[in-house]
């Protein structure tokens, strides 16, 4: 069961930016503001868990801070090799709040 639950402010999130976030429950979630949108994926790189929200930002592409591991962040995919991907959630922003669709298991 999918359920939207608030993670952050919008106003802690500016254009070009990332964020690493603990949501209710304890899953760990990057956001992502590219022109205005934000985008969210799962917080942990597929090749060793490094965390995404806490990489550089260009455009729609982030960059894994650990090893440079590059990623979209509107489809989760990774750029140099589609096989590998992350999990990407649906956004809400009302207001100054981000809510994030995430699997429920509490
Ligand atoms: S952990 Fe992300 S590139 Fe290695």
């Amino acid at each position: 069961m999918m359920k939207f639950v608030p993670v952050a402010k919008l106003s802690d999130l500016e254009p070009g930016s990332c964020l690493s976030v603990e949501a209710e429950g304890g899953m760990l979630v990057a956001l992502f503001n590219v022109d205005g949108i934000v985008y969210a994926l799962d917080n942990s790189c597929p090749h060793a868990g490094g965390p995404l929200g806490e990489g550089a930002l260009a455009g729609e592409i982030v960059k894994c801070p650990w090893h440079g591991w590059r990623f979209n962040v509107r489809t989760g995919v990774r750029v140099d090799n589609p096989d590998f991907r992350v999990a990407c959630y649906e956004v809400q922003v009302e207001e100054n709040v981000i809510k994030v669709s995430l699997p429920i298991s509490w």
